[in-house]
């Protein structure tokens, strides 16, 4: 008998299906909500090869809330959300604000209605260290403990923080109704999952990051360098205050976030502590030189990069505290930047068209 019931929304995404493969080995059941905007379906074959379980999936957008209610009506145990659906490409959010705002901060209010009109009182939200913005500004707080002031610094990120914000408002309120009707509050409750810059795939080389059109992250950008889809990869700025000029970010095993959302939704079960909000990054920076020979070495190639001027909005460094992770769940990063770099590879290398291809049999079979 599963421990609990999960919707993950978003969940054939990159980090969703990594998360949906964690939560079944963890002994939940997982019902998945996406429109595969910008995924496939054919995760779902993956998920079910690497876990012997096939999730139940609904084709749907988060901002259609009858929709949503028609899948919580019809799965009575579900009592827990994790919430990825959103669009994330920074960039493109300062040109389409209205589209952002509808799907990442709408799209989540018809889910919380959704929710509270079927009882659902448990919701993981994956929110960003995009959120603290350029953190540099307090720098007695690097690496980033979830004390930091946030301060956004594009459209993306502050349709993050007012996710952050409205998931602290309900569960507050609905915290203080159930007080005042003399029931438990300790139903409610609510995980800010604050991730810094996940990376890497399964080692199994089935299951990875299949982004629809042009990359805009560092590691998908060096893999189509390492085969050949792209001539060089651009550094965006050598003049910073690090090592070697280049930018510092903290890369997490995306095996690591997806334990992260487990360990998450289990302590907001056991110990209902109404809405908390952790860091999941492993606490060590690495800069984008760093990265390009880490890739290099796991491919076995030398790749080509050419020094490009800063990119806007881009910030010196964002590297995790996670202090308050380790300790509170029990959580801690595992796996190296070697392992992301190295499954990243066979990931790329097994799989050029991503889902839209089967990877070679002795894979599958494994
Ligand atoms: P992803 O694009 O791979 O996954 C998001 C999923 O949501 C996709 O499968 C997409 O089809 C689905 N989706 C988008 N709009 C939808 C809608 N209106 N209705 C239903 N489904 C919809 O992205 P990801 O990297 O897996 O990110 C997952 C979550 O984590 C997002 O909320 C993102 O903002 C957040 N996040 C990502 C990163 C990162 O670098 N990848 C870092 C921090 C936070
Ligand atoms: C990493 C480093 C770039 C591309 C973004 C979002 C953040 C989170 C993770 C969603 C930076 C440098 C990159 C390139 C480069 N996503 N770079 N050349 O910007 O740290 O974080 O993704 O929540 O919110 O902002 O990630 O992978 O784009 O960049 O030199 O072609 O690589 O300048 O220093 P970023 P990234």
């Amino acid at each position: 008998m599963a421990v609990g019931s999960v919707l993950v929304t978003g969940g054939t995404g990159y980090i969703g299906s990594f998360t949906a493969v964690a939560l079944i080995e963890g002994g939940y059941k997982v019902v998945i909500v996406d429109n595969l905007f910008n995924s496939s379906d054919e995760v779902l074959n993956r998920i079910q090869l690497l876990t012997g379980t096939r999730p139940a999936f609904y084709g749907l957008d988060i901002t259609d809330e009858a929709a949503l209610d028609k899948v919580f009506a019809e799965n009575p145990d579900i009592d827990n959300v994790i919430h990825f659906a959103a669009l994330k490409a920074v960039g493109e959010s300062g040109e389409i604000p209205l589209q952002y705002y509808h799907v990442n901060v709408y799209g989540s209010l018809c889910l919380l209605k959704s929710m509270q009109k079927h009882n659902v009182t448990n919701i993981v939200f994956s929110s960003s260290a995009t959120v603290y913005g350029d953190a540099t500004r307090f720098p007695d707080m690097i690496p980033i403990p979830e004390h930091c002031p946030i301060g956004p610094t594009n459209v993306y990120g502050r349709t993050k923080s007012t996710v952050e914000g409205m998931i602290t408002d309900y569960v507050t309120a609905e915290r203080n109704r159930a007080t005042k009707a003399g029931e438990s509050p300790n139903r409610f409750n609510g995980a800010l999952l604050r991730y810094f810059n996940p990376a890497g795939a399964h080692p199994s080389g089935i299951m990875g990051e299949d982004p629809q059109g042009v990359p805009y992250n560092l590691l998908p950008l060096l893999a189509q360098v390492a085969v050949g889809k792209r001539e060089k990869l651009l550094v965006f700025g050598d003049d910073y205050a690090s090592k070697d000029g280049t930018a510092i970010r903290d890369y997490i095993h995306i095996l690591d976030l997806a334990k992260g959302h487990l360990m998450a939704l289990n302590y907001l079960r056991e110990k209902s502590p109404g809405v908390r909000a952790w860091n999941l990054g492993t606490g060590l920076g690495s800069t984008v030189f760093d990265m390009v020979k880490a890739f290099g070495a796991a491919c076995g190639k030398d790749l080509k990069y050419e020094v490009a001027p800063r990119r806007d909005g881009d910030v010196l460094n964002l590297t995790a505290n996670p202090a308050r992770a380790n300790e509170e769940l029990g959580w801690k990063a595992e796996h190296t930047l070697e392992d992301a770099c190295a499954d990243l590879w066979r990931w790329t290398e097994n799989n050029p068209q991503g889902y839209r291809q089967q990877p070679p049999a002795e894979l599958l079979d494994a």
